[in-house]
């Protein structure tokens, strides 16, 4: 039996040496329920009652033996395991990192905001009316009756026969002056639609803003002061103004506003065509008709309007000369502003 004890010390020892060896197996092997060393012990009992306390003493020794060199080589495993679960997880945290794409406004919003900036500054606020309108609101209120010939250049999209897709922004007026009496100051911007073919200077949606000031005593010369703060705020500080007669028949004087271009100065260049002055806006001061069809007492209030396309402010600012890039969503075109 001491022959056996001492085999199965140098045969598990041995295994224990062996490189990558799998521990629970040798110790399943040697010393679990049914592995060698359990078995020699089993068989203790035939010994003589003499010899039985010596192989129990070196059966335990050999069991210690083992058990001692298994946990150290477990503890030696473990680490090992460790080690190299760390060197295969381990993060550069020095590499650089991958740049977040952030996005940003589109330059049609980008440009209504600083427009409606520069009049809050002046002492509007904004309002706002609906997209889907009524006839009444787009032209009658507004001077326009049925067979005005006004309505030919608004051609737009009929839902019935009075519901419509407003053409302009000036149907907000006339829902403005019904609810409140002057003083009034307002700006709306907002969508707007006609019936038009897409080409670089067409859209059937585009967008406006529309001011109104309503008071006592107002005259062309507060519409000419504000709108020559507004192109200077714009374009800078070197922009001037120029009023040219137009008619609109919801106003009465009615003008064409200018500004002079911004890139040459006025002499003339590519962005203003050799004109020296580029056209942005309509405006006058507003027809009695539209006053007295609001509630308003034409007698005691007087007056002003405009209206603007923001596509045509964004163009000239950015030099853009098809319109279609600022709907295409492009984002190589849009990045640049
Ligand atoms: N609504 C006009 C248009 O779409 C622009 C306009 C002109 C608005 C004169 C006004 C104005 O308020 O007074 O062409």
């Amino acid at each position: 039996m001491e022959e056996t004890l001492k085999k199965i010390r140098e045969e598990a020892l041995s295994a224990l040496d062996a490189q990558d060896c799998n521990v629970e197996e040798i110790r399943i092997k040697y010393l679990g329920k049914k592995g060698e060393l359990t078995s020699v012990l089993r068989s203790m009992g035939q010994l003589s009652a003499e010899e039985r306390p010596k192989m129990g003493q070196l059966a335990n020794e050999v069991r210690a033996t083992i058990e001692e060199k298994i946990a150290s080589l477990a503890e030696k495993q473990k680490e090992k395991a460790l080690f190299e679960a760390l060197e295969k997880e381990k993060v550069d945290i020095t590499v650089p990192g991958r740049k977040q794409k952030l996005g940003k406004l589109h330059p049609l919003t980008q440009v209504q905001r600083e427009m409606e900036d520069i009049f809050i500054g002046m002492g509007f606020s904004i309002a706002e009316g609906p997209e889907v309108e009524y006839d009444y609101y787009n032209f009658q209120a507004l001077n326009i009756p049925e067979n005005h010939p006004a309505r030919d250049t608004q051609d737009t999209f009929y839902i019935t026969d009075n519901i419509l897709l407003r053409s302009q922004t000036s149907p907000v007026q006339a829902r403005v002056m019904e609810k409140q009496q002057p003083p009034i100051r307002i700006i709306s911007p907002g969508r707007v639609y006609r019936s038009d073919e897409v080409d670089g200077s067409h859209s059937p949606l585009f967008h406006q803003l529309e001011g109104l000031v309503v008071d006592k005593g107002i005259t062309m010369g507060n519409l000419c002061g504000m709108l020559e703060t507004f192109a200077k705020t714009m374009f800078g500080e070197n922009t001037r103004i120029r009023l040219r007669p137009h008619h609109f028949p919801f106003t009465e004087p009615s003008a064409e506003v200018d500004v002079s271009c911004f890139v040459c100065g006025g002499k003339g260049c590519r962005l203003c065509k050799g004109e020296g002055w580029i056209e942005i806006l309509g405006a006058g001061m507003v027809h009695p008709n539209v006053l007295r069809n609001c509630g308003i007492d034409p007698d005691i209030y007087t007056g002003f309007a405009f209206g603007m396309g923001i596509e045509r402010i964004v163009m000239c600012k950015y030099g853009i000369d098809d319109m279609r890039l600022l709907y295409e969503n492009n984002v190589r075109f849009l990045e640049q502003f």
